[in-house]
């Protein structure tokens, strides 16, 4: 087992965040894993585990020892005539289990086309987009204690998931490194499979009908979400960033009552898991406060999407959580709403 010292983490992390860390290991198997459980630079330091480095902030160099998954692979079992088991290595980047499972025509997964990151992140923070979440066609998960280094199984009920939430976030944070995940996609290579493709999300209809395309194929489904990313999202290639910075928040009828009536074009949706609560979205808040497209120094709001933070280049991981905490501060003197960061910090 190879570990490095003094690393930057520039190729890591989507932010473009020039950090140092102590120690740097990859792993690519369950085996390399327990081997690395065996060097004391394991057992000494504090460890972190990234993926694609997509949904992370580093405020400062990181003293301790970064574990890269590496871990590819991907395995197919018949579940019935209609459904298939896709089991996936954490390590592959997500996307491209998206484009294979349109390649081999299973559904479940269009809607989720191209968010950046690795696949053992996906469940982590239950991933979403335009209507749908893994955790509508999760099956299971593989993962190793990194304490014991024994392989456990987590079905859906053990993760917990919640809005961009998990149980691997809160509980059992740092205390597994994901090794597969299994889903249960359509099996529409069999004609007699009924699946319905989810387009009611606005931008979908809209988009499919710019493209001219009705709608009926995983692959156009998943063309029409490429297409709205790559109009409102900044590629992390081109312009640093980690996707949408905060999470939605979510306020009480009393409060939303009151906030509509002062302002009544404010976007809202019902809360699927709370029925009492409303979902406001945190791009709009943050657009009213004045920030979209703003720049401060190396960093700013997009200019597309007001929930994006970016680094135009320069920026300190500490420079970006200094915005973050001002527009954090603003939406909150004017709508009385705590925004949180749905980006992890370090
Ligand atoms: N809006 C504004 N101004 C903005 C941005 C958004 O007014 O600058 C308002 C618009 O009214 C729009 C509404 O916010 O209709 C929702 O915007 P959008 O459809 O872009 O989605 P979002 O709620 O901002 C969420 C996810 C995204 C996901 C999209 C599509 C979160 C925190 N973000 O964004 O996920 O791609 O929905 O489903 O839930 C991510 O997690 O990194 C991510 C990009």
């Amino acid at each position: 087992m190879i570990i490095s010292r003094n690393i930057s983490l520039f190729p890591y992390n989507t932010f473009g965040l020039d950090v140092l860390a102590d120690f740097f290991a990859e792993v690519d198997s369950v085996d390399s894993f327990r081997a690395l459980m065996l060097d004391s630079v394991y057992e000494t330091n504090e460890r972190l585990v990234i993926g694609g480095g997509s949904n992370i902030l580093f405020t400062k160099d990181f003293k301790g020892l970064i574990i890269k998954n590496n871990i590819q692979g991907i395995e197919e079992k018949k579940l019935s005539e209609t459904e298939v088991l896709v089991k996936a290595g954490s390590g592959l980047p997500w996307h491209s289990l998206v484009i294979w499972s349109i390649a081999q025509n299973y559904g479940g997964i269009e809607n989720l086309s191209l968010i950046p990151g690795l696949v053992g992140a996906a469940p982590m923070q239950n991933i979403g987009a335009y209507g749908v979440e893994i955790k509508d066609v999760f099956h299971e998960l593989e993962a190793i204690d990194m304490q014991s280094g024994e392989l456990a199984k987590f079905q859906i009920q053990d993760c917990e998931f919640g809005y961009r939430e998990s149980v691997f976030k809160n509980k059992f944070k740092n205390k597994y490194f994901i090794v597969s995940v299994t889903l249960r996609l359509a099996n529409l290579q069999q004609p007699s499979t009924i699946y319905k493709m989810k387009t009611a999300y606005g931008d979908i209809q809209h988009t499919l009908a710019e493209m001219q395309a009705d709608g009926t194929s995983i692959k156009q489904v998943s063309d029409a979400v490429i297409k709205i990313r790559q109009l409102k999202l900044p590629d992390p290639k081109e312009l640093g960033n980690a996707g949408s910075f905060f999470k939605n928040p979510t306020i009480n009828s009393a409060q939303f009552e009151k906030l509509i009536a002062q302002y009544p074009l404010m976007p809202n949706y019902p809360n699927v898991s709370n029925k009492e609560e409303i979902k406001i979205p945190a791009g709009w808040l943050i657009e009213q406060c004045g920030w979209k497209g703003k720049v401060v120094g190396n960093t700013g709001s997009h200019l597309k999407q007001a929930l994006v933070l970016v680094n135009y280049g320069k920026a300190s991981g500490s420079e970006v959580w200094q915005l973050a905490l001002a527009i954090k501060k603003s939406v909150l003197e004017k709508f009385g709403i705590e925004i949180t960061p749905e980006v992890n910090i370090y």
